[in-house]
């Protein structure tokens, strides 16, 4: 399975936070927005990725995240001329899948919470279906939203309904298999002009091969549509990470920690984060005495030990 971001639009709701930079480059706390959802398909296991952002951002994010060998992962660029719908992704990556099963993340959607990793690679695993996820939202009429029957089956998915069926919205997270170019391209742009996802969505539902696996209290799952959002996602990224003294979505931990780069490549890349508190929590990371793999273990303490 290969993995694709989504991180272009006009980002006009930002203005003018977003004038001359990409809203997917701005801060969340003390990295970029992109960390977060790369992090999210890093975490699903995926190596290969398709970065797509507008003509003029994308090399901006190239010059960012470079060719992905700091992360131990490869990463493409491609450019998405006008903001015609998430869907138009799976046209735009239909080259780099090449065939594969693809996982597609949007660039503002931030992920966090214990079971993660597992709950992602599963959903990589779920061979020839598609898997989405449903989270429990105030607002439902600001997102798509999932519709479930009485037992708990998949009824309905809309884009942004005035009266929405559920309390469900629909994250920006979407794992298909290698029909999503061959779905998208039979798609017909919708009322407002865009290939949506949701109707991506319904292809593998009219199949009954639509998974939608709801994320409960225990996930935080953030967008960064507006201001608020923006500040609320920096506000729990500074509260977690100052509580704990760890970092959520480095992406160079995860590479360290899954074995796909080594703890020289790691210093290396520490040093390059320059005097930062980014580069010595991830020098620390390289010194701890129980990396790579596992949940770390505070240092000091023997395995085994409360
Ligand atoms: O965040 C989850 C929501 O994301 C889902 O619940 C919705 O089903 C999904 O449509 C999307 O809703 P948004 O209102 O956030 O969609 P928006 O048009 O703002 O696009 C989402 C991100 O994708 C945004 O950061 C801009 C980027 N984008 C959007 C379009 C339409 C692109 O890069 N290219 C595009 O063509």
């Amino acid at each position: 399975m290969k993995g694709i971001i989504l991180a272009g639009g006009s980002g006009t709701r930002l203005y003018p936070l977003t004038r001359v930079t990409s809203k997917q480059l701005l801060p969340v706390y003390d990295k970029p927005m992109i960390h977060y959802p790369l992090s999210v398909l890093m975490l699903a296991g995926l190596r290969e990725i398709l970065v797509i952002s507008t003509p003029e951002e994308l090399p901006r994010f190239r010059a960012l995240l470079g060719d992905g060998s700091a992360y131990g992962i490869r990463l493409d660029y491609a450019p998405q001329p006008t903001p015609a719908g998430l869907a138009q992704a799976f046209l735009i990556g239909e080259a780099f899948l090449d065939g594969d099963d693809a996982a597609m993340v949007l660039g503002d959607n931030l992920f966090y919470g214990a079971g993660l990793t597992a709950m992602l690679e599963a959903a990589a695993a779920n061979r020839g279906r598609a898997t989405v996820f449903g989270y429990a939202v105030e607002d439902p009429t600001r997102f798509g939203v999932v519709e479930f029957d009485d037992d708990g089956r998949v009824v309905s998915v809309e884009e942004k309904p005035k009266e929405p069926k559920s309390d469900y919205a629909l994250t920006g997270l979407y794992f298909f298999d290698r029909r999503a170019p061959a779905f998208a391209k039979e798609l017909a742009p919708s009322a407002r002009g865009e290939l949506e996802i949701v109707d991506l969505m319904r292809k593998y539902l009219e199949r009954g091969e639509l998974d939608v696996k709801l994320l409960g209290r225990g996930y935080s799952w953030l967008d960064c549509g507006t201001m608020d959002d923006l500040l609320d996602a920096a506000e729990f990224v500074r509260m977690i990470e100052r509580r704990q003294g760890i970092k959520i979505s480095s992406p160079e931990e995860i590479a360290y920690r899954r074995g796909w780069i080594s703890r020289e490549e790691l210093l290396r890349d520490a040093e390059g984060q320059g005097k930062s508190q980014y580069g010595a929590y991830l020098r620390r990371v390289a010194q701890e005495r129980f990396a790579p793999g596992g949940p770390s273990r505070p240092q000091g303490r023997k395995a085994g030990q409360p």
